[in-house]
């Protein structure tokens, strides 16, 4: 199943099998203008019409069946720089390749970071509303039980680990990797690498996860961050929240059905 996950993979489609839906009826219906990139309701994107001017595209289109986008006009619609990406070792074969690195921003997605657009979080946790935790040790909260049902059973970590090793314990604004550095909410990979240092340096490489854009080295690339297909407080129950696939494309005008494909390649 990774390997369908390398540069470029379509996510979408994993189970695909040519016969198992019917291509869904061509509609009159206004196409859908609020889809999700990958992880749901973490990843929205709204349609813009015309955002590639010189060729009347929309920045997105979406999937009338699964509410999932699956067109790119502009693939770099919404990206900020990715900023460093630390390298593992001197002598990493794919460092310097990374000026052209771009992202998604991950702020505006948050629920509990947009309830005030200047303090963040910091509107409750500025160590008054909300005194400075005294301690690291999981215990029972009164808040956020819609992030995390039982913050006693963190879903993460198998025990190992609570809130305070991801989240600043007082500048809640940001996170904090394994070496206690800040970490902006917009670069979770920092911090998902400080512990994953393997995943991380597939990451990069374009190994694990997904990148869309130019194939040239130092070309401009598109990295999906982990946090756009994982969810750091379910991981232990769900790695990766599968995505319905599409149904199969219509067949070529003229094609009855995709028998051919069933017998092997040259038909022997
Ligand atoms: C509306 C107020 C409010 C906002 C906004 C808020 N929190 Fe909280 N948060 C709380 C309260 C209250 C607690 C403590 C609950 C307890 O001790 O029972 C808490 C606890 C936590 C904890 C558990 C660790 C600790 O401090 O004891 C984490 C982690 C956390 N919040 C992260 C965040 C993050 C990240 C944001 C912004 C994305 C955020 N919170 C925004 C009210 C808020
Ligand atoms: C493995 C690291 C990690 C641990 C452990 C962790 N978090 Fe988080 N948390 C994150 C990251 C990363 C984000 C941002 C998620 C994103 O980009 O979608 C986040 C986001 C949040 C948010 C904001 C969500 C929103 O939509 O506004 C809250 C609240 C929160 N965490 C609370 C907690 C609490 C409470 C605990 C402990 C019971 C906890 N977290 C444990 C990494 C972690
Ligand atoms: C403080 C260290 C730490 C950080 C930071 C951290 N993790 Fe983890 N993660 C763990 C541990 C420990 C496990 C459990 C490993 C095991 O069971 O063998 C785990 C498990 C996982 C798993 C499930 C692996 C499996 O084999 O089932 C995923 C997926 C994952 N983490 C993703 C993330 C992502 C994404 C981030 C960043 C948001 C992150 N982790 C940040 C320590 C960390
Ligand atoms: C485009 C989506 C995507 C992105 C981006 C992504 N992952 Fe994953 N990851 C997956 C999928 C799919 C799996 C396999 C899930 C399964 O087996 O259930 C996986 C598996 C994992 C695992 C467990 C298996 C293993 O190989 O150890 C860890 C840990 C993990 N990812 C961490 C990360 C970290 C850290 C990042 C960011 C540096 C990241 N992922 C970025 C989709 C993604």
């Amino acid at each position: 199943m990774l390997c369908l996950l390398v540069t470029g993979g379509w996510l979408g489609v994993i189970a695909a099998d040519a016969t198992a839906a019917p291509a869904p009826a061509k509609s009159t219906e206004p196409p859908v203008t609020e889809c999700f990139e990958s992880r749901e309701g973490y990843t929205t994107v709204t349609r813009v019409e015309n955002a590639v001017p010189q060729y009347g595209y929309p920045n997105v289109k979406c999937s009338n069946r699964t509410s999932k986008v699956w067109w790119y006009g502009d693939p770099y619609d919404g990206t900020i720089p990715m900023g460093d990406m630390p390298v593992l070792a001197a002598d990493d074969p794919t460092r310097g390749d990374f000026a052209n690195a771009v992202v998604k921003p991950r702020e505006p997605h948050l629920m509990y970071f947009n309830m005030d657009p200047e303090k963040h979080c910091a509107a409750c946790h500025d160590g008054q509303t909300v005194p400075f935790p005294k301690s690291n040790k999981p215990r029972e909260l009164g808040m956020h039980q819609d992030i995390v049902e039982d913050s006693l059973q963190l879903q993460h970590g198998r025990g190992a680990i609570w809130c305070l090793d991801c989240h600043n314990a007082t500048d809640r604004n940001s996170l904090k990797d394994r070496q206690g550095a800040k970490v902006s909410f917009n670069q979770p990979q920092k911090l998902c690498g400080s512990c994953h240092g393997q995943v991380y340096a597939n990451w990069r490489m374009g190994i694990h996860g997904k990148r869309i854009g130019s194939w040239k080295t130092g070309g401009k690339k598109r990295w999906w961050v982990c946090t756009e297909c994982h969810n750091p407080h379910t991981v232990q129950k769900a790695r990766f929240d599968p995505i319905k696939p599409e149904a199969a494309p219509e067949l070529p005008r003229g094609m009855k059905n995709a028998d051919h494909e069933r017998t092997e390649h040259g038909g022997n």
